[in-house]
């Protein structure tokens, strides 16, 4: 008998759509299976102001597939200069679902980012009383820190200090890739502090980037770290612990950009993403859990409703997706899991 799975359509909780042909090709990779998702502001120049986010979500409906039903939940860029009032009326008017902190440098296009956090500190206090989350890029940028040590040192000397700052201000430590990761947000009280996990780090560890030949479409940031701590993330997804939900941190690099001697960052997961959640969440015999993980949790934590749609899998011979998708900028490779991909989505 086929097996089959019928989830709420799931939300992407941290996504990269880029812009101009760009979005174009990718978009429709996500619309084509999630409801909503949290749009990452780090284009060149940065999302940074209300108006910047308005212009953004312009082009971003322009660009859905015609009869698509999709919705992209703004983000603003957070820089040492936003101005508390244009943010709270972005955030009061329905515009903007979240703030984006990037340590300036950590990462692409993080040059805006902030360094001096007490630069901040009236923007995150209008945050906390408005009740706008905080989305952290969780690694700290000083080039004495072993690029495998920065998110667990992050926790320690950025995060938790700035939450003794903030205490009220609710925030999503972004794609998690360490068992400190998974500790800290597990002790901390409900509602306060969410984690995304992406597919990529559900899947790989640092050995698929470096065993055997590099393998620049496995890096991205933060990068994988060991087996242990991939098995921490699984764990968490599969705990049903309403803090861990899905961002797939789906971000497309052309493949020159990727293969190059200074190669970009960045995973591009958003085709295959439920095919390949759905193995994992099978392979730890938690198939029941994989709704809260896409579908239920993410807007738990941001108060919104689930979808009313539904998204149906069904199980049986591999499933193949192309290797690519094409775009007028160049080949954007899609995340290869090393496995087979039972689980197809229903049309
Ligand atoms: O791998 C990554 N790619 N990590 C990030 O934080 C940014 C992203 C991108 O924008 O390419
Ligand atoms: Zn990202």
């Amino acid at each position: 008998m086929t097996r089959t799975l019928t989830l709420r359509r799931p939300d992407d909780w941290h996504l990269h759509l880029r812009d101009g042909a760009m979005l174009r090709a990718v978009l429709p990779e996500t619309s084509r299976h999630f409801g909503r998702a949290i749009v990452m502001p780090n284009l060149v120049p940065p999302v940074v102001t209300a108006a910047d986010a308005v212009a953004y979500r312009d082009r971003i409906l322009a660009a859905l597939p015609e009869g698509a039903e999709f919705t992209p939940l703004m983000t603003l860029y957070l820089t040492e200069t936003t101005d508390p009032a244009d943010l709270r009326a972005a955030a009061q008017s329905g515009l903007i679902t979240a703030v984006k902190l990037y340590p300036a440098g950590a990462t692409t296009n993080s040059a805006s980012g902030v360094r001096d956090f007490d630069k901040v500190m009236a923007v995150l206090e209008t945050m906390a009383e408005i009740d706008l989350p905080l989305c952290v890029h969780g690694e700290v940028t000083d080039p004495a820190i072993d690029i495998f040590d920065r998110e667990a040192v992050f926790i320690d000397t950025v995060l938790d200090p700035l939450r003794r700052r903030v205490p009220d201000l609710r925030v999503v430590m972004e794609h998690i890739t360490t068992s400190d990761g998974v500790d800290y947000v597990s002790a901390q009280p409900d509602g306060k502090m969410g984690a995304t996990i992406t597919t990529h780090h559900l899947i790989i560890d640092r050995n698929h980037i470096l065993v055997g030949g590099i393998k620049p479409h496995y890096y991205c940031l933060p990068v994988a770290k060991r087996a242990r701590h991939r098995d921490a993330l699984v764990a968490a997804a599969i705990s049903g612990d309403a803090r861990f939900f899905l961002g797939t941190d789906s971000a497309p690099h052309t493949d020159p950009n990727k293969l190059s001697v200074c190669g970009c960052a960045g995973v591009f997961s958003a085709s295959n993403t439920m095919s390949c959640l759905a193995e994992v969440f099978d392979r730890a015999g938690a198939l029941d859990k994989l709704e809260g993980f896409s579908s239920l949790n993410g807007p738990a934590f941001y108060g919104l409703a689930p979808n009313t749609a539904t998204l149906t899998l069904t199980h049986g011979d591999p499933v193949s997706y192309p290797a690519h998708i094409q775009t007028e900028d160049g080949p954007v490779t899609l995340f290869d899991p090393g496995f087979p991909l039972h689980w197809r989505v229903a049309s």
